[in-house]
């Protein structure tokens, strides 16, 4: 896209951390916003937030990803309210840290509702109103986690549904590429947000921790490379291992 202002973002996940970090950025270069999430609290807080950093419009839309009706209600009120979804930032999304034989069933499935079929629900219900528009870009977040093989220790149940996700993501690019719609996955590291918080403190290095300037970064790129090139993947990894306890399998750990 050579223009973004007046262009129509809608951001999933965006009432905190990287969401809310994308959502600013794409605020500042004048794209108006629909953004979702579930506690209406803090989705109105980031909103009035954004409004109070640039002039663009923003949409607030309290929303669970993991229910259809949900998102149906999140794309049918942005479309009343723009006309139109040129960006979809497929973001929301949560993690747990187990050991998976003791990972409670009830986890497995708020994940697998959350980080995989909540993007692709969400995916198949803007791509029709992008090919209406006769184009657009879908920008999945996924994780640097998909990088690892075999999949991290404690993380394996998070990381290989990141895994179907971007599999899932660079497919879709192969469909949408001859309809004029751009497909990007984007790969983050261990950044410092809500999520990394709630994670086992033993295990991470805070100082290590990236913060979400460069996500900000690689989706701006995405949105204004030349129009016959599309990012398929960006990859924005720690420089240094943010884990204390190694997590990468073929790092043994040394008996005490
Ligand atoms: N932080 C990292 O190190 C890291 C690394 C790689 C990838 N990622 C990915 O980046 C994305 C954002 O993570 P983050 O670190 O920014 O997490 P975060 O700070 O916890 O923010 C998550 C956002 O998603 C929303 N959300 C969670 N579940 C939702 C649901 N069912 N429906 C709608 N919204 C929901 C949250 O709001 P509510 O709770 O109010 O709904 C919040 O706005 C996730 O997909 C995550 O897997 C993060």
């Amino acid at each position: 896209m050579t223009e973004l202002k007046n262009k129509v973002a809608l951001i999933t996940g965006a009432s905190r951390g990287i969401g809310k970090a994308i959502a600013m950025t794409l605020a500042k270069e004048g794209i108006n916003l629909s953004i979702a999430s579930r506690d209406k609290k803090s989705l109105d807080e980031a909103a009035d937030e954004i409004r109070r950093h640039s002039s663009v419009k923003v949409l607030a839309v309290p929303t669970d990803v993991t229910k259809q009706d949900n998102l149906e209600n999140l794309v049918d009120k942005t479309i009343n309210e723009f006309g139109k979804i040129d960006i979809l930032i497929n973001n929301a999304g949560i993690s747990s840290q187990h050991p998976f034989h003791k990972q409670p069933l009830d986890d497995i499935e708020k994940l697998m509702r959350t980080n995989f079929f909540g993007y692709v629900m969400c995916t198949r219900l803007v791509i029709p109103h992008m090919v209406k528009n006769n184009g657009g870009a879908i920008i999945s977040i996924v994780s640097g986690s998909t990088l690892v093989d075999p999949p991290p220790r404690n993380f394996i149940v998070y990381t290989s549904l990141k895994w179907a996700l971007r599999a899932f993501t660079k497919g879709l690019f192969w469909e949408m590429r001859d309809l004029g719609i751009k497909v990007t996955s984007i790969l983050p590291g261990v950044t410092d947000t809500a999520l990394t918080g709630s994670l086992d403190k033993s295990t991470i290095e805070p100082s290590r921790l990236m913060t979400t300037e460069a996500i900000e970064k690689a989706v701006l790129f995405a949105l204004t490379v030349p129009a016959n090139v599309c990012p398929l993947e960006i990859s924005v990894i720690n420089q240094q291992t943010p884990w204390k306890t190694p997590i990468i399998p073929y790092q043994q750990q040394h008996p005490k």
